[in-house]
């Protein structure tokens, strides 16, 4: 007994001194961790209508006036299609060990299905992967980054089981490709945003807005295709191409606001909501939907008069496919919400929809908001999340394939440092304390870039891009001088902090 308080008192004091004080000492990082940097094909590419290219329905979405909150479009953005290679020496000058780009599905397949590959789309990933490898950077290679071909959404998109089919046959074509170089896979970035956000609110593309109902469609039929690319390179090319494929997971840490049992248990179910419901499937000894989603959903659903719960079942045969296929738990990271039963009242979200299934009054505490409030600095919140993922799912091999912060401009971003600063420590704290294995650190992102319906005035930048220049030159932040040391040193310096200099793209 004496023992066990003993260790409780070392784990009270290390998690109090971890969770209150800054970044105290110099700590080297572990061996073998790889560092990175991310952005996506629909967010820096442009080159909308570039050869046979076809519309993605974010080329659809941002045309419609009033969507994106600044009025702008993702038509050209920092044209990385016309100036890639100055990304890569962007990414040399950072010493990154790998770059996390994706894949325009319309660029390389204009009619969305697999009968025509466009030699100019292909060609153009294959050109940037080639560069990136002879400038000594490793590719990590998202497929579906939530630019989905127009012509596939007029058939329904993600709410067509088909389009377990049609991401198979891309998938094929894009092993087929560029696997001999490619050797990791990301089949599908974030479901949760991509699809919530996308067919349950009036947010994202494609805005079908069906709550707590199309978009619970959307997810099952998400992760069978996931799991049909998975098994697709499992059976088919992992001998030959010795790569690994996987899915990325937003997860964000989601716990009860007080330590009362409702609240602590309505933190559980946000978690859920936020993240088990893609990574319970694939991850989870057991696989199918988190049992407290299950239920919940199924009584309310019945509440409201509804003859069979809205989240559709996953059949036995279904739940098998699923389960076991993802060689890596994808990552990505942004902040914590707390969820609270006071306040709460029914009809305080349309009835019925995800935020009305959760049933919850949600906030950032007293933490000091982000200028995106999504990217609220909370760094124990990824120490939790990640012991969260280790806990549930027998501590698999995780990749962060994001983590960052917003702002609305600026070049000395001392705050973004602060925060890379403070979630890297957490990180450290996760895997030398907790043992959780984290294999890659990935900064969201190289550049600023097209922030979905926040447009360009979102920053996220390591480099600033000037949109006003027919150029759009790049311009290195502090943050891009800090990130850059980190990487040199392979250690988190809290003291650490670089003189400006002016550096260009
Ligand atoms: C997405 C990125 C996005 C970032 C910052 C993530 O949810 O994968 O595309 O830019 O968050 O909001």
């Amino acid at each position: 007994m004496r023992v066990l308080c003993h260790i409780l008192a070392a784990y009270l004091a290390v998690t109090w001194v971890t969770a209150n004080s800054p970044v105290a000492e110099m700590r080297k990082l572990p061996e073998g961790l790889k560092l990175g940097v991310a952005t996506a094909s629909f967010q820096i590419e442009g080159g909308w209508n570039a050869a046979d290219k076809s519309l993605s329905i974010w080329d659809t979405y941002s045309h419609i006036p009033g969507k994106i909150k600044d009025g702008t479009d993702g038509n050209d953005t920092c044209k990385s299609y016309e100036f890639y290679q100055r990304d890569i020496q962007m990414l040399k000058f950072l010493g990154v060990d790998f770059y996390r780009f994706s894949i325009s599905w319309p660029r390389v397949l204009p009619t969305g299905f697999a009968n025509k590959i466009s030699e100019d789309g292909i060609g153009y990933y294959s050109r940037l992967v080639d560069e990136l490898l002879a400038n000594g950077i490793e590719p990590v290679v998202t497929m579906f980054h939530w630019d989905l071909p127009q012509s596939l959404q007029d058939l329904g998109g993600w709410a067509n089981p088909l389009i377990a089919d049609w991401f198979e046959d891309y998938a094929r074509v894009l092993y087929d490709a560029l696997g001999d170089r490619v050797k990791t896979w990301i089949t599908l970035n974030e479901p949760k945003q991509m699809i919530i956000f996308g067919y349950g609110m009036e947010r994202f593309a494609p805005n079908i807005v069906s709550p707590g109902i199309g978009d619970y469609i959307a997810v099952k039929n998400a992760l069978l295709a996931h799991a049909r690319a998975w098994h697709l390179y499992d059976k088919e090319y992992r001998e030959k191409q010795k790569g690994t494929c996987g899915i990325t997971i937003a997860t964000d840490f989601r716990e009860g606001l007080s330590d009362t049992p409702e609240d602590v248990e309505l933190g559980h179910l946000a978690m859920d909501f936020e993240a088990g419901f893609y990574s319970h499937p694939i991850f989870s000894s057991t696989g199918g939907f988190p049992e407290r989603m299950i239920k919940r959903i199924a009584e309310k659903s019945a509440e409201q008069g509804f003859p069979r719960s809205r989240l559709p079942e996953l059949s036995q045969k279904e739940i098998d496919y699923i389960k076991g296929t993802s060689d890596f738990y994808g990552f990505n990271h942004y902040s914590t919400k707390f969820y609270t039963a006071d306040g709460y009242k029914k009809g305080m979200y349309s009835i019925p929809s995800y935020d009305d299934d959760i049933g919850a009054v949600t906030n950032y505490k007293d933490y000091t908001p982000a200028p995106t409030i999504h990217t609220t600095k909370i760094p124990n919140g990824i120490r939790k999340a990640l012991n969260w993922v280790k806990d549930n799912y027998n501590n698999p091999t995780v990749l962060i394939t994001e983590n960052g912060y917003g702002t609305f401009g600026g070049n000395n971003d001392i705050d973004r440092i602060d925060y890379y600063k403070a979630y890297l420590d957490a990180i450290l704290d996760a895997i030398e304390l907790d043992g959780c294995k984290v294999a890659t650190y990935t900064a969201w992102s190289l550049m600023d870039n097209f922030e979905w319906d926040s447009g360009l005035g979102a920053k996220f930048g390591l480099f600033e891009v000037d949109f006003d220049d027919d150029q759009r030159t790049r311009k290195a932040r502090l943050s891009a001088l800090w990130y850059k040391n980190f990487i040199a040193q392979r250690s988190l310096d809290p003291e650490y902090m670089p003189e400006f200099e002016e550096k260009w793209f």
